[in-house]
């Protein structure tokens, strides 16, 4: 698959098979994806990657914990802006009305709501997780190196047949996720990452929500229209 291919073709998918995904096939994806750019190369990613007994122990006590102790957990950062404006409100809304429209969720149904971000904490079930971490000295630029990193993951199982869904909604539980990994206080949880093979069947994979077109977010400077 080429990389144009790749990028217009992946998606996140939120409805998985029951097919399992090997080490080999792990390996692989994250053995491209290391070849993601970084300021002055210090490749600030971390990943573990979850899978059997690990994996189902680390959903059940996540889904445990947003079941019954919601309120008690908290992202160790903020992903989303503390208050909504336009135009990014607007975007927000459509995605979430689309996602839920999908769904067959509507509008006041907060139990439907619930089960769905619960789904979040069964990778949607896919059978294989990965966790993206970082260095909590490690300043924004470090960040949007990791972002680049975790595209090119995405891309790279996108490439190999597979689907992913990235999940910040994992970080909320990272003292959870952080003790049954047994990693260090410093390293923070950025997201999670669900791999599998896409259930084609599953409505809510046909989600794709719009983008901007190329005019929507480019200002052009001395190259015209016509060049
Ligand atoms: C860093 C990041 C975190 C995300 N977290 C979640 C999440 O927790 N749950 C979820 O269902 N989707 C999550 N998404 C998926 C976005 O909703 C999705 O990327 C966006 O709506 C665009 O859709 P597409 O990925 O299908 O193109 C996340 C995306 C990114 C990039």
């Amino acid at each position: 698959m080429d990389v144009d291919t790749a990028l217009r073709t992946r998606g996140s998918t939120r409805a998985f098979l029951d097919r399992p995904v090997t080490r080999a096939q792990v390996t692989s994806i994250l053995d491209a994806a290391r070849f993601a750019p970084s300021g002055t190369n210090v490749q600030p990613w971390q990943v573990h990657v979850v899978a059997g007994p690990v994996r189902d122990r680390i959903v059940a006590d996540v889904r445990e914990a947003a079941t019954h102790e919601r309120d008690a957990h908290q992202a160790p950062f903020d992903f989303y802006p503390t208050t909504w404006r336009e135009p990014y409100l607007g975007r927000r809304r459509a995605c979430g009305w689309g996602l839920y429209t999908t769904l067959g969720i509507t509008k006041g149904d907060h139990a439907a709501g619930l089960a769905q971000e619960l789904r979040n904490y069964s990778f949607f079930d896919a059978p294989v997780g990965l966790f993206a971490f970082i260095d909590d000295d490690l300043p924004v630029g470090s960040w949007v190196d990791l972002g680049m990193f975790v595209q090119s993951v995405m891309l790279a199982a996108q490439a190999a047949g597979l689907a992913t869904c990235p999940q910040y909604s994992w970080a909320a539980f990272h003292r959870v996720v952080r003790g049954i990994l047994g990693t260090p206080d410093h390293m923070t949880l950025v997201c999670g990452i669900a791999l599998g093979y896409p259930d084609p069947a599953a409505p809510v994979n046909g989600f794709r929500p719009g983008r901007l077109d190329v005019d929507g977010f480019t200002t052009w400077h001395g190259l015209g229209a016509e060049t």
